[in-house]
């Protein structure tokens, strides 16, 4: 691509989630300044992980980056030896991360992107050895099914990242008969998202479920995951994963 095309792709809106080196100093503009230490907290957060589930190494995994955007989480597992697939449901992002792989070269025999909704998605059981499942979980307005068909294909672990509510005390329910009640620690928050149409990092239905950290480790649990443990954040975390608004879990099968 000419040094005029990479200028054209990096700047014509709408601006980027990711900032990528296009070679001759032409970089990708964040549509958020806050962005980069986002994904610098959850590199520092899920690489370790990562080395720690499979002390093997990545090179030649099998791995699925749900809703990967402009995929900059599938080029960082590609970057470690693995095989990568990454989806999204909107064609732009994915425009985007084959733009991106087509200018730095990445193997297409072991990174591909593709437009899908994960909803819809066909894969056979344990068709993937680790599944990244990050910023999705509270765009969806069927989270449970989306981490039902994150545990049928997943063959090893899947890494959760998702904004979090702050209830923290259990919420009351009556229960079936007058003066009986549930006590629920975990919860979902119903959010209408108001943009759908013209934000790319959104939804791409009306209604949302925002979970608390006790509901993602319910939910994950009840999809079947056998284990779930949550990543602490490192002292200089973006401040939303140190405030719990935020949070990234690992759930192994
Ligand atoms: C907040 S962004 C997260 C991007 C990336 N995973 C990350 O965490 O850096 C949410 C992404 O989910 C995508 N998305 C929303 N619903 C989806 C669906 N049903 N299937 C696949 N992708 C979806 C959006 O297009 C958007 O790129």
């Amino acid at each position: 691509m000419t040094r005029e095309e990479r200028l054209q792709l990096a700047h014509t809106p709408p601006a980027w989630m990711y900032e990528f080196d296009l070679g001759d100093g032409i970089r990708t503009p964040l549509l958020s300044p806050e962005l980069r230490r986002i994904h610098r907290t959850r590199q520092d957060m899920i690489l370790p992980a990562l080395e720690q589930s499979f002390p093997e190494g990545l090179a030649r995994l099998d791995c699925l980056d749900v809703a990967c955007n402009e995929g900059y989480f599938s080029f960082l597992l590609h970057s470690k030896g693995a095989r990568v697939k990454g989806i999204d449901v909107r064609p732009l992002n994915i425009e985007r991360a084959r733009a991106v792989q087509r200018i730095q070269g990445q193997d297409p025999g072991r990174l591909a992107f593709a437009v899908e909704d994960f909803l819809a998605n066909q894969d056979p059981p344990d068709r993937y050895d680790l599944t990244l499942f990050l910023g999705l979980l509270y765009h969806l307005e069927n989270p449970m099914g989306a981490l039902r068909i994150l545990h049928r294909i997943t063959r090893r672990m899947c890494v959760v990242e998702s904004q979090l509510t702050r209830q923290q005390a259990p919420l009351v329910s009556g229960w079936g008969e007058t003066g009986r009640f549930l006590e629920l620690p975990a919860s979902l928050a119903v959010y209408r998202e108001p943009d759908t149409e013209e934000n790319r990092l959104a939804a791409h239905r009306g209604l949302s479920f925002i979970p608390n950290a006790a509901a993602v480790r319910e939910m994950l649990s009840a999809a079947g995951f056998s284990k779930v443990e949550p990543v602490a954040p490192p002292a200089d975390a973006n401040p939303q994963y140190l405030a719990g608004d935020r949070a990234v879990f690992l759930a192994f099968k």
